[in-house]
């Protein structure tokens, strides 16, 4: 009998809204945060798909609804998993394991059990919302685990997983206590997406290392009951909503907001902009100190030069998320202490998320974008920067460890481990002449506007279709 459901369900941990109850039952919802939202949520307006995932607060069972034109599927997460699953494995264990270690990553076994658990749940909640030989689409490592779980209960579906941050290096990875377990979970998959091709290849080279698999270029052999399946590994650089962003930069409404929001700022002749997720990963101590050198240099000054920080709130009950908070915000305040004038701070720090009007805006009205992260998946808000800067001006601080800096040429490239050199490429941003900043933006411009979200899905799920669903006999070693 065919199954009633999805013929495409996206699984993530997140929904692409927060949900609220109030006290009579009602629901109300905001966007939630993140570049995979970004990213998808334009993919699942079109699409008529099912998006299952969490709605950001403890204990909310709540039925299907339909929101932003998309269909949600909320998964109940208790406090307890949230403690566990999410702020635990998920962003303290293999969040900082696959960005370079930069905080230390902690492995409890009480996490990982938490961690099976709840990726189960969502592979059974998938499980029910997907049609005969649907297709679901895992998204990151928060769920690692689910393709393979969703196969022993649907061999029927076509079964895709994209991992939006980096893939670490064996030698990293390799700490991993349940690393097999990790490896078995995304091999459900018929097709395991990255951003980078050095994170396909990282993984290929796990495979390789830590299984007896055999693996041939791209290609993973996995022994079947009948054969072998083939698994399919490779990059899918991910991509926003560029004509959308671009059409919203072009709104009378946001460039009157970039006017205001630089006469607010006291008119300064460069503003410098930085936005982020509040995360360690994300470089923005390096960036506030480059700045603040620069300062005290006297190569930039105030209240000739401001810098913006947007801060946007995250992962706030981890405490490396709270002390990174501390030493941010101790910083600012000092380099405020010492460079700024009544009237005029140096950086305007704002811990705050906004909506994409206001972040168009400020976009628009920034001279140099800085995103200067030690390691990043892709970056999409250096995309969003470029995609708002329709009068071609606007100069991209780019870091090498951003996902972005494969197909962003046209931005200045940075190491920001290199203070100085992150000041000196700050300093020729600044100091641009206008017709290098145009060409160069033009040249960003045409990437970014070509290659959107929409292809990115299309690249994937044709791939994933692609994938042979007959088994075949193992590929020679
Ligand atoms: O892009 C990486 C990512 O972890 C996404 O999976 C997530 O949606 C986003 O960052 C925001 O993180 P969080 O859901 O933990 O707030």
């Amino acid at each position: 009998m065919e199954r009633a459901g999805y013929e495409l369900v996206v699984v993530a941990n997140r929904l692409p809204v927060d949900v609220t109850v109030d006290e009579e039952g009602g629901t109300s919802w905001k966007r939630s945060p993140g570049g995979l939202v970004t990213a998808l949520q334009p993919v699942m307006q079109q699409a008529d798909g099912a998006w299952v995932g969490w709605a950001g607060k403890p204990d909310l069972e709540h039925e299907p609804f339909d929101a932003d034109g998309m269909h949600l599927v909320p998964v109940a997460l208790s406090a307890e998993e949230i403690a566990q699953y999410y702020e635990g494995f998920s962003n303290d264990t293999l969040w900082p394991l696959c960005h370079d270690v930069i905080s230390p990553p902690e492995f409890h076994r009480t996490w990982w059990e938490a961690y099976r658990r709840v990726n189960r749940r969502f592979a059974e909640a998938a499980a029910g919302q997907a049609a005969q030989g649907a297709t679901v689409w895992v998204q990151d490592y928060q769920l690692q685990l689910v393709p393979a779980m969703l196969r022993s209960m649907r061999p029927d579906l076509r079964i895709g997983y994209f991992h939006h941050i980096p893939f670490p290096p064996l030698e990293i990875f390799s700490q991993l206590p349940w690393r097999r377990q990790v490896i078995e979970g995304l091999l459900g998959a018929d097709l395991i997406g990255f951003q980078r091709p050095g994170d396909a290849s990282n993984f290929i080279r796990v495979v390789r290392r830590l299984t007896d698999l055999t693996t041939r270029g791209s290609m993973v052999s996995v022994p079947t009951e009948h054969g072998h399946r083939g698994v399919r590994a490779a990059a899918f650089p991910i991509s926003i909503d560029s004509s959308k962003f671009d059409a919203l930069a072009r709104t009378e409404a946001v460039k009157a907001r970039a006017r205001e929001i630089r006469h607010d700022l006291g008119d300064p002749k460069v503003l410098l902009l930085g936005v982020d997720r509040l995360d360690y990963t994300k470089g923005i101590r390096h960036r506030i100190k480059a700045f603040g050198e620069l300062l005290e240099d006297k190569r930039l000054e105030v209240p000739e030069a401001a810098l913006v920080q947007v801060a946007s709130p995250s992962r706030e009950n981890v405490e490396a998320y709270q002390q990174l908070r501390e030493e941010v915000e101790i910083l600012v305040g000092r380099i405020n202490g010492e460079h700024g004038q009544i009237g005029s701070a140096a950086i305007y720090y704002m811990h705050h998320s906004y909506p994409p009007e206001e972040m168009a805006a400020l976009y628009l009205a920034a001279d140099v974008m800085l995103v200067t992260a030690l390691r990043d998946g892709m970056n999409l808000v250096a995309k969003e920067f470029v995609a708002a800067c329709t009068d071609d001006t606007g100069v991209l601080v780019l870091s090498e460890f951003a996902g972005a800096a494969d197909e962003l040429s046209g931005a200045l490239l940075i190491n920001p481990h290199d203070i100085e050199g992150m000041k000196d490429a700050i300093e020729r941003a600044v100091r641009m002449d206008p017709r290098e900043v145009r060409r160069r933006m033009r040249k960003l411009r045409r990437r970014v506007i070509e290659d959107d979200v929409t292809k990115w899905s299309q690249r994937f799920l044709s791939t994933l279709t692609a994938v042979p669903d007959q088994p075949s006999p193992p590929p020679a070693r």
